[in-house]
C-alpha cells in the first residue's frame, strides 16, 4: 500500500512524503478500509504546518476525511462490515491520504454503493459544518428566517445555500468576485452581493427591511462587520474560519443595543462533545441528503497519491472552481 506520511512540522512540500508500506492489520473494534477518494482541505495543510488546533505526530498519515470500502475487520468486530462502503469521519484518529487505512468502526458511517464517490468523500466535514451552523444557531424553527454568510462560493457556502434552500430559509450571501456571485445564484441563493465600497447599502436593499437571524462567517474583518450590523435583535454571528486573517467583528453598539451575539464553531468540538449515538444519527441523515444530490459541492480536480506535489501546488493557488481530492485507482 502507499500513503502520504507526515515527517516534520513544516510547509507541506517539506513535511510530506509518499511512502510504501505493508497493509495495516485492524485490531479489535477496527476495520481496514480500501480508500476510493479523500478530500484535500486547507486545514490538512495547516495541520502539517503546525498551525491548526491539533498537532500531528511525525509518521502519521495525513488526510482527515474520505470514502472507501471495508476489506477486513479486527478480532471481536462485526464481520458484517466487510464489503460495506463507508465514509470516514474527521476524528483525526486515522489518515485518509492512503490506499488503505485502519479506522475505529465508530469512525465509519455506511454510505450507499451507488452514491458519487467524490461527494461522499467530502461528507464528514463541510456538509456537517453547514448543518450545524444552520441547526444549532439562531432560530432554526423559523421557516422564514434570513441566513447571512461570507465566502458564499466556498464549499461550506455552497452547502449552506443548498441546505437553507432545502429548509426554506432565505440567504443573503457575500462573495468577493462577480464571477463567484453567478455560481452562488445558480445554487438557489436569494441574494448575492459582491464585497466592495457599496456592500452595506446593497445588503440593506437586499434585505428590504428584514434582519438576519444568523450570519455565518469564514472571512472575518469588514465583511463580517457588515453582516453583524444587519442582525435582528438577539441575532448571532457565528465565526468558523478567518480566511482574511482578521478576527470577526460585531460592533459594541450591536452587542449592547441589539443584544447580538458573537460565537464560534469548530466541528471537532461538536463531534467530541456530542453523544456518539447522536453524532451517528446526524451523519446517517446527512448521508441521505448527499447521496440524493440535495447537498453537493463543486469539484475542481482529482489527483493520485503519486501526484501529491501537484495537489499541494494546486491547493496553494486555489482556482475558485471547487474542491481538490485524491482518488485511488486500485486496479
Ligand atoms: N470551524 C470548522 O469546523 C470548519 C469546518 C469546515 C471548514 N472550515 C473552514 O472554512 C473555510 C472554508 O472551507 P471550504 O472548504 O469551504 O473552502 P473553499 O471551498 O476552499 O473556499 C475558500 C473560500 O474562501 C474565500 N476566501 C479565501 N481567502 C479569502 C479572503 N482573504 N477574503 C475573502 N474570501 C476569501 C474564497 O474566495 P474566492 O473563490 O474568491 O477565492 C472561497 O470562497 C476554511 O478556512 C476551512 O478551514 C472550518
Amino acid at each position: 500500500m502507499q500513503r502520504i506520511a507526515f515527517t516534520k512540522i513544516a510547509e507541506p512540500a517539506q513535511a510530506l512524503e509518499l511512502v510504501s508500506a505493508d497493509e495495516p492489520t485492524p485490531g479489535p473494534g477496527e476495520a481496514l478500509v480500501r480508500m476510493e477518494a479523500a478530500t484535500i482541505n486547507q486545514t490538512d495543510f495547516l495541520y502539517v504546518a503546525g498551525q491548526y488546533f491539533l498537532a500531528p505526530t511525525p509518521g502519521d498519515t495525513i488526510g482527515s476525511e474520505g470514502v472507501g470500502r471495508v476489506t477486513a475487520v479486527g478480532p471481536d468486530t462485526d464481520t458484517a462490515l466487510v464489503g460495506q462502503r463507508v465514509a470516514l469521519l474527521a476524528t483525526y484518529r486515522h489518515g485518509t491520504w492512503s490506499t488503505h487505512t485502519v479506522a475505529a468502526v465508530t469512525d465509519l458511517i455506511a454510505v450507499p454503493d451507488d452514491g458519487d464517490a467524490l461527494q461522499l468523500a467530502m461528507l464528514a466535514i463541510n456538509p456537517m459544518t453547514a448543518v450545524r451552523l444552520l441547526r444549532d444557531h439562531g432560530d432554526p424553527k423559523n421557516p422564514h428566517r434570513w441566513v447571512g454568510q461570507t465566502a458564499a462560493n466556498s464549499a461550506v457556502g455552497e452547502y449552506v445555500v443548498k441546505l437553507a434552500s432545502h429548509l426554506g430559509y432565505r440567504t443573503l450571501n457575500i462573495v468577493r468576485r462577480a464571477a463567484a456571485a453567478d455560481d452562488v445564484r445558480g445554487w438557489g441563493a436569494d441574494h448575492v452581493v459582491v464585497d466592495g465600497p457599496d456592500v452595506d447599502r446593497e445588503v440593506t436593499e437586499a434585505l428590504g427591511g428584514d434582519r438576519l437571524d444568523v450570519a455565518v462567517d469564514s472571512v472575518g474583518g469588514p465583511a463580517s462587520a457588515v453582516l453583524g450590523s444587519h442582525l435582528r435583535y438577539g441575532g448571532t454571528l457565528v465565526t468558523y474560519a478567518a480566511q482574511s486573517g482578521q478576527s470577526p467583528v460585531v460592533s459594541q453598539a450591536d452587542l449592547i443595543g441589539n443584544q447580538a451575539s458573537l460565537t464560534g464553531f469548530w466541528l471537532y468540538n461538536w463531534w467530541q462533545r456530542t453523544p456518539l449515538t447522536r453524532v451517528r444519527d446526524e451523519y446517517r441523515e446527512l448521508v441521505g441528503l448527499v447521496a440524493d444530490g440535495t447537498l453537493s459541492a463543486r469539484v475542481d480536480r482529482t489527483f493520485t497519491l503519486t501526484d501529491w506535489r501537484d495537489a499541494v501546488d494546486a491547493a496553494r493557488t486555489p482556482s475558485g472552481a471547487g474542491k481538490l481530492l485524491f482518488t485511488f485507482p486500485h486496479n
